[in-house]
């Protein structure tokens, strides 16, 4: 499938989708996103693909939603076609691991599109911010419920109110990123850490994210709860006995996602 606004790359088991509107330095426009989603789903339904990578260029992961497409537009309209809302569903919806690999700028819709991904891996010169305070909207695709959950209410109404960045330094201290890597070397720790998540049994990856994600939605208790069940399910896979028989005779193991 041909994109316009994004590169995809299938190599081995990782798909590297790559945001390609240098102009605009990655500014998320409906066809970006909606392409973006595109790839996603086409992704998540290859056998071949076990783990995502999403990046932007040296410049900018993404500076954004595009201000130019937006600046016009009518609350009846943005409301009406709830602007953003349908192009993200398939990235939320996809059930294999993504990481966002960050460099250069994540602002705005950019920030909160890395932080819709699994984990961000952030090279040195990152910079995230929810600047969306100086055009006299707020965060639309989850910046302010996401950024506070990661980085705690102080740190976020601080970043929301005022619209300053955040260095990597500062984002892998306040728990927004992973892991802060040299921007050289941004592309290959991210492929390096997508191929290792890709020898894993991927029922395991996706009982992973379930459960990691549910951690966010429900009490303690509940949470703790589903995580058991889960753990308990995975005994009726064939993963299962492969990996522990593995550990056992000192082998690696060999997981065929049954
Ligand atoms: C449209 C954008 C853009 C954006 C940059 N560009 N960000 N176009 N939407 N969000 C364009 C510029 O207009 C310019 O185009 C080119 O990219 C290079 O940008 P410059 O500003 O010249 O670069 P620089 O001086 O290096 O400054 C970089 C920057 C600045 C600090 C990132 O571009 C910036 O502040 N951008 C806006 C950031 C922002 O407010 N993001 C939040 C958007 S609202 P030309 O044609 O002039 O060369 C949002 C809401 C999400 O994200 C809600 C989701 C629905």
């Amino acid at each position: 499938m041909a994109f316009e606004t994004i590169i995809v790359d299938i190599e081995d088991s990782v798909a590297l989708i790559t945001l390609n509107r240098p102009d605009a330095l990655n500014a998320l426009n409906s066809k970006l996103l909606g392409e973006l989603g595109e790839a996603v789903r086409d992704a998540s339904r290859n056998d071949k693909v076990r783990c995502i990578v999403i990046t932007g260029s040296d410049k900018a992961f993404a500076a954004g939603a595009d201000i130019g497409e937006m600046s016009e537009r009518s609350f009846v309209d943005m409301f009406s076609n709830d602007y953003m809302g349908e192009q993200v569903r398939n990235l939320l919806a996809c059930r294999k691991p993504i990481i966002a690999a960050v460099a250069g700028y994540a602002l705005g819709g950019g920030c909160e599109l890395a932080m819709m991904c699994d984990f961000i891996i952030a090279a040195d010169t990152a910079k995230f911010g929810q600047p969306e305070i100086n055009l006299g909207v707020v965060a639309g695709i989850g910046g302010s419920q996401r950024l506070t959950r990661f980085v705690g209410k102080s740190k976020s109404m601080d970043m929301h109110l005022t619209g300053r960045f955040m260095d990597a330094e500062e984002a892998e201290r306040s728990g927004l990123v992973s892991r802060v890597v040299p921007a050289k070397k941004l592309k290959e720790e991210a492929l390096a850490c997508a191929a290792k998540i890709a020898e894993k049994s991927q029922i395991a990856t996706m009982a992973v994210k379930e459960a990691v994600n549910r951690s966010y939605e429900t009490t303690l208790s509940e949470g703790i709860l589903f995580e058991r069940r889960l753990f308990h399910a995975l005994f009726a896979t064939e993963d299962q006995k492969e990996g522990m028989a593995a550990f056992l005779e000192k082998r690696e193991a060999q997981f065929r996602d049954k």
